[in-house]
């Protein structure tokens, strides 16, 4: 998985964290600094002008939002202290009276979130399945956002980035892409059109479920809805403290590697359980029967990500039985972290059907999964 267009290529990006060594000490890890406020001289002058006060100036927030901007060729990146204030932030932009189109059947936390937002402020929102590019067009006219999430959670669907661009500029609007089931490794919206691209932090990027972090980034640095955005988190504080930093530059290190593991251990579970006699449908872009893999191809290199969802034969309890007698796959909510886990997602989300299971693929064996699955749909 190398990227010959970077230099250098995000493997040595990432595991040499974009060549940080502690100045003072020269440790090769980025030193951990948890003041919240810094010294001036007699003068009043600050001893470090980067210096004043951590709301405003933290050295290892830049260095990962550095890091990821490279990653997802990006003029300018911003870490927020979740996914969810990531998407906040964005949505906040638009004024009062304003449009947000918005794809449907996506993070229902984010859907719910912006729902109750737009009837607050009097913003219209319009829900669409976006990966059907003739419903978008249906439905498309002048709005401040059109939102896409792709691949989507929990259906796996594919969104065509360059298309919805295409619409986005049409109409007036900032084309926003949460790339969370992505990560910056395996897909780069900016490339195909995207104006911001979102991650929630929280899962892929930093692997190892233990850090909440949402990231943004985008195409165009000077321009208003970035302005706003910075100015918004700078002045509003919604930013991450230096331990959380900390750690996802720790988890960072090792994403391309995290990534080329886990993309090919969630294609073999999902070629393996679409021929499995106790599933009726396998849902991931990376299997060639799926209705979005030709698109994925196109914008997904080295891999389709480590999320899938399938369905099992039978009843609501046929498919709670399958995950009681899961004993690799964690039962616990979230994706993207080293560890396998299994979500019955309608118990959270009731419109999910009621034997769709999710699979956050990790980076164990793939021996041991793929018998772990086996002998919990017996
Ligand atoms: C696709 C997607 N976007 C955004 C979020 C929200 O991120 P966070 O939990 O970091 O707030 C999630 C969380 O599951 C997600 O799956």
């Amino acid at each position: 998985m190398t990227d010959r267009k970077n230099t250098p290529s995000l493997d040595t990006l990432f595991a040499q964290a974009n060549g940080a060594i502690d100045s003072q000490t020269g440790g090769v890890v980025p030193p951990l600094q948890s003041a919240t406020t810094f010294v001036r001289d007699e003068n009043y002058d600050p001893l470090s002008p980067n210096h004043i006060y951590a709301r405003d100036d933290n050295d290892l927030t830049r260095l990962g939002e550095d890091m990821l901007a490279q990653a997802e060729h990006a003029e300018d990146g911003l870490l927020l202290p979740s996914g969810m204030a990531a998407i906040a932030a964005v949505m906040r932009t638009v004024p009062n009276g304003g449009r947000i189109i918005m794809q449907s059947g996506i993070y229902w936390g984010a859907t719910k979130w912006t729902r109750d937002f737009c009837a607050r402020r009097d913003i219209e929102l319009i829900e669409v399945d976006c990966s059907d590019l003739s419903a978008l067009q249906q439905v498309a006219q002048p709005a401040q956002i059109l939102w896409i999430e792709t691949p989507s959670n929990p259906y796996l669907k594919t969104v065509d980035i360059a298309a919805c661009a295409k619409v986005a500029r049409e109409i007036g609007a900032a084309l926003v892409v949460d790339s969370t089931a992505a990560t910056p490794v395996i897909s780069q919206p900016l490339d195909h059109g995207a104006d911001i691209v979102m991650h929630s932090a929280t899962k892929g990027i930093n692997g190892h479920s233990d850090v909440l972090a949402g990231f943004l980034a985008c195409k165009d640095a000077q321009g208003e809805l970035w302005q706003n955005l910075k100015t918004d988190r700078h002045d509003a504080g919604a930013v991450m403290g230096s331990f959380e930093a900390w750690l996802l530059i720790r988890g960072m290190r090792t994403l391309p590697l995290r990534m080329e593991r886990m993309c090919s251990n969630a294609l073999a579970i999902a070629e393996h359980l679409e021929n499995h006699d106790r599933v009726e449908s396998v849902l991931y872009p990376g299997l060639k029967s799926d209705a979005g893999h030709e698109v994925a191809s196109r914008q997904m290199a080295g891999g389709f990500g480590s999320l899938l969802s399938f369905c099992t034969k039978g009843s609501r309890e046929d498919a709670l039985k399958t995950v009681g007698k899961m004993k690799l796959f964690k039962r616990a909510t979230s994706l993207g972290g080293v560890e396998s886990l299994v979500e019955h997602r309608h118990t959270i989300e009731d419109t999910v059907p009621d034997n769709l299971l999710r699979l956050s693929v990790g980076i164990e064996n793939i021996g041991d999964l793929i018998d772990d699955l086996n002998q919990s749909l017996t």
